[in-house]
């Protein structure tokens, strides 16, 4: 007589753990490998078999890999670990992952010479927008070829080369002076807000001389949801992230257009990006569009303004809790301070290549900050590299933070360690700003403004962190849970 258990026969019984225990594990690997052997086999019927991706996996269908990167970043908080497993899946070899991420396929890049490799190949590897429109058709960040050389040379001139350092070194001290005072007044301030606004103010009075205002606080808003919008996914219908950023940018465009109208009618000089950008001349002697000035003044904003405040913070971070490393750094700045006559005691961009443990700090932060951890390129051809084929169309993923925290690159690498830039970093493993021809075109213009606060705060001002072990978090940008909450 057949058993009977909870009205369930042993027949079903068995039927229903062959299913659990055996088909239904075989099911999921069967999906897990589907998208895999999907995108293999499509490569070997194109190229015959006499070619090979690059190692990896391209994780669930349509999701890729996201769903693990979002652990390692968000979750499990330890982002390094997502290269760390597929170096041990796949071993170390050339650096070059196959990879599903954001949407798209992809090959992730991560070793000094590949990474060099695809930001140096314009021809190879070029840029590519979900939505063209937010970032502006016309911006730096969006062209190739000889109309990115024009405009980085315009963009170049008017913010990276030492006059213009000069000038924008003297716009933006009196605001952070003023801005470290008020912190001193409230006692408590939350790091990362507070050198927001500050770094909005300057970016506003650099950029297009206004004074913070209703307006300024309402652009500030339209940036937060026009950047909100470009790392959401593309789906463009109303209360989509993306459908909002699109409306920010409309507004962006009218009231920075209605501001370059306005300086065109009155003929209007400001000692500022927009006038700066609206009368340079190339060497043909035409000048930029208004087009052109616009979507590069919002396209500097959105790269200058979250990156620059973040590295600040960091700085802050760091150096509460490295007291000998504060410690050297007010004594360079003090000595720099003393031997100037006069007050308020402003530095000028002379001053740079004195303050040289300053300088240490600058980049040791820039270092661990890892605002930008990958760039991102898309593959324009087929591209045969370490043995490997990169298809045409496929993503190209520039993992440049792993070089930053490598320990056969820099030793203790996870510590803050100013003393480190003794030596200069081994050839290819800083790209912190990228590399190439589309290098991060604001380097010297973010170092400048860390400076300038560097020093300030050291001569002026001590601070502690309250939650020194807060958790931190590393999406969109790394930062501490608690924005960095001191006593100031
Ligand atoms: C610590 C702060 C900053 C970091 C870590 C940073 C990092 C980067 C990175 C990684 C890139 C991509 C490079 C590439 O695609 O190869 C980039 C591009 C760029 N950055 Fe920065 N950046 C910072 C500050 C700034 C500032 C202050 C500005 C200007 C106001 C700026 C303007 C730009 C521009 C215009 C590009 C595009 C260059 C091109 O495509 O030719 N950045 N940045």
């Amino acid at each position: 007589m057949a058993m009977v258990v909870g009205g369930m026969g042993a027949g079903d019984l068995a039927w229903w753990l062959g299913l659990v225990f055996g088909a239904a594990p075989l099911l999921c690997l069967a999906v897990w490998h589907s998208a895999d052997a999907w995108y293999r086999a499509a490569f070997f019927l194109r190229h015959s078999g006499r070619r090979r991706l690059p190692p990896g996996h391209m994780g669930l269908p349509f999701l890729g890999e996201t769903l693990s990167l979002l652990w390692h970043f968000k979750l499990a908080r330890r982002p390094d670990a997502f290269i760390a497993g597929k170096r041990r899946a796949h071993g170390a070899g050339a650096g070059i992952y196959r990879t599903h991420l954001f949407g798209s396929p992809a090959v992730i890049v991560c070793t000094p010479a590949a990474n060099k490799f695809v930001l140096q190949s314009a021809d190879s590897f070029g840029v590519r927008w979900p939505m063209p429109e937010l970032v502006g058709h016309t911006s730096v960040v969006n062209v190739e070829g000889a109309s990115h050389a024009r405009l980085r040379g315009f963009i170049l001139a008017a913010i990276n080369r030492p006059s213009s350092l000069q000038t924008i070194s003297t716009v933006v001290q009196p605001r952070v002076v003023a801005a470290l005072a008020a912190w001193a007044d409230m006692g408590t301030i939350v790091a990362a807000t507070e050198i927001k606004k500050v770094t909005f103010a300057n970016i506003c009075k650099m950029f297009i001389s206004m004074e913070p205002s209703p307006l300024t606080c309402q652009i500030d808003r339209w940036f937060a949801g026009l950047v909100a919008g470009l790392r959401a996914f593309p789906l463009d219908f109303p209360g989509t992230a993306f459908h909002g950023a699109r409306k920010c940018r409309r507004k962006l465009n009218a009231v920075f257009r209605q501001e370059l109208e306005a300086r065109r009618k009155v003929d209007k000089e400001c000692d500022d990006l927009m006038s700066g950008l609206m009368h340079m001349e190339d060497e043909q002697g035409k000048k930029l569009s208004d087009e052109e000035v616009v979507d590069n003044i919002v396209s500097l904003v959105v790269a200058g303004y979250e990156s620059t405040a973040s590295a600040i913070m960091w700085a802050t971070y760091h150096l509460a809790k490295s007291p000998v490393a504060l410690a050297k750094l007010r004594e360079e700045n003090m000595a720099l301070s003393e031997s100037k006559a006069g007050s308020p005691l402003m530095i000028t961009h002379d001053d740079l290549p004195k303050m040289k443990y300053t300088a240490k700090v600058v980049e040791e932060t820039i270092r661990m900050a890892n605002i930008a951890p990958m760039v991102h390129r898309v593959a324009n051809k087929d591209v045969e590299y370490g043995g490997y084929m990169i298809p045409a169309g496929w993503s190209v993923l520039v993992w440049v933070r792993s070089l930053h925290t490598d320990p056969n690159f820099y030793h203790d690498p996870l510590t803050f360690n100013p003393d480190r830039w003794d030596e200069p970093a081994k050839p290819g493993t800083y790209q912190v700003f990228g590399g190439g021809y589309r290098i991060c075109a604001g380097n010297m213009l973010a170092r400048l403004q860390l400076t300038i606060m560097l020093h300030h705060l050291s001569i002026g001002y001590e601070w502690e962190l309250l939650n020194p072990n807060a958790e931190i978090g590393y999406l969109p940008h790394p930062r501490p849970m608690d924005g960095a909450a001191m006593a100031f």
